[in-house]
């Protein structure tokens, strides 16, 4: 009997999901000859609710290069989150059901933190699980990197590279908001390939009066502009910690335009490219990586090892028990060389 293989994509999507699908397909082809690939659509929706598909081989052609998910994806909140499992137990009983009457040999799951919480309940419940990282918050638990997130960094340092027009020719200062959740990863990257002087993370809590340093100091040096990259999770010594900063239209790149508003007279506008940075085409790195990680998911699919996670570590495509990591969040250490480097070429992180 053929080995059916169901796969699904969930949370956020980000370049390289269909390089990665592709990646699966295409290798469980050459391993199995007999697979089968189930498309399930919407994310774990599409699980609860079964809204799946046999898919043909052609389906894994021309989609290298395509941006967002050939299977759709949803957030499922509360419900797949990994938390409250108590309450939603009737949730994972449904999708356990469904894989049954799917009759599905393994599922690969294709998502991020929230993704790895709700897969490792249903292994639990004796689901055959491989699960891939994919976002562009590189904040997977586990994994040096994850797919999508190369790709973000490109498009977010593209954007800091082009505000340095306006900011110099204005001789104002740009705050570029950028995505990441509550991991700096992003932003670090981007804000150090972007030159930006300023950069302030989760990770590291804030002050205006250190920004408003910064930005009056290269003044008087003759620098009459100033770059401000800011996570979207970024906050300042004096906010409240429990407070949800990520209310629907809340930005963190406005409000801190207000707050330095009130203790320096420059100019200053706010860029917040948002969704910008998850669209489009995946770059060639994320391309070979996603391509690498789907082709491991078949290998572990073919050695039947299930409850894993693919990661990248010290460069090697490899994997991790999903228990290990599942519902843990990978953000920026306080002694991260990357910190340092930042700080020997000047760059402020806002600290006191
Ligand atoms: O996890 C990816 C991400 O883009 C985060 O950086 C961001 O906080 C969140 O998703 C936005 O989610 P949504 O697309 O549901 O608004």
């Amino acid at each position: 009997m053929a080995k059916r293989i169901g796969i699904l994509t969930s949370g956020g999507d980000c370049p390289g999901l269909n390089a990665a699908i592709r990646g699966v397909a295409k290798a469980s082809y050459h391993l199995f000859g007999d697979a089968e690939i189930v498309g399930i659509t919407d994310g774990f929706g599409g699980l609860i609710n079964a809204q799946y598909r046999t898919m043909g081989k052609e389906e894994f052609s021309g989609i290298l290069t395509l941006g967002g998910t050939i299977l759709r994806t949803s957030r499922q909140g509360k419900a797949t989150s990994g938390q409250n499992t108590g309450k939603y137990l009737d949730t994972f009983k449904a999708m356990a059901k469904n894989y049954e009457k799917m009759q599905l040999d393994c599922l690969v799951v294709l998502g991020g933190n929230g993704t790895h919480a709700a897969a490792g309940i249903l292994a639990l419940q004796g689901l055959n699980i491989v699960v891939l990282p994919k976002t562009i918050d590189n904040d997977i638990f586990g994994t040096e990197v994850t797919f999508g997130y190369q790709s973000a960094v490109n498009i977010a340092t593209d954007v800091i590279d082009r505000v340095h027009t306006t900011a110099i020719s204005h001789s104002r200062v740009l705050i570029v908001e950028l995505m990441g959740n509550t991991a700096g990863w992003l932003t670090l990257s981007a804000g150090l390939a972007g030159g930006a002087d300023v950069i302030l993370l989760p990770e590291i809590p804030y002050t205006i009066g250190s920004i408003a340093d910064v930005i009056n100091d290269r003044y008087e040096s003759g620098k009459h502009f100033s770059i401000i990259a800011i996570a979207e999770g970024a906050r300042s010594v004096s906010d409240d910690v429990n407070q949800n900063l990520k209310g629907k239209h809340y930005s963190v790149g406005y409000k801190l335009a207000d707050d330095l508003l009130k203790v320096i007279d420059i100019d200053i506008r706010v860029v917040v490219p948002g969704h910008y940075q998850r669209g489009g085409a995946p770059c060639p790195y994320d391309r070979v990586l996603a391509t690498q990680i789907g082709v491991h998911a078949a290998k572990l699919i073919e050695q039947h090892r299930f409850g894993r996670a693919v990661a990248v570590k010290n460069g090697v495509i490899t994997s991790n028990k999903l228990s290990d990591v599942a519902g843990k969040t990978k953000t920026i250490p306080l002694d991260a060389p990357l910190l340092d480097v930042g700080r020997n070429i000047g760059i402020s992180f806002g600290e006191a």
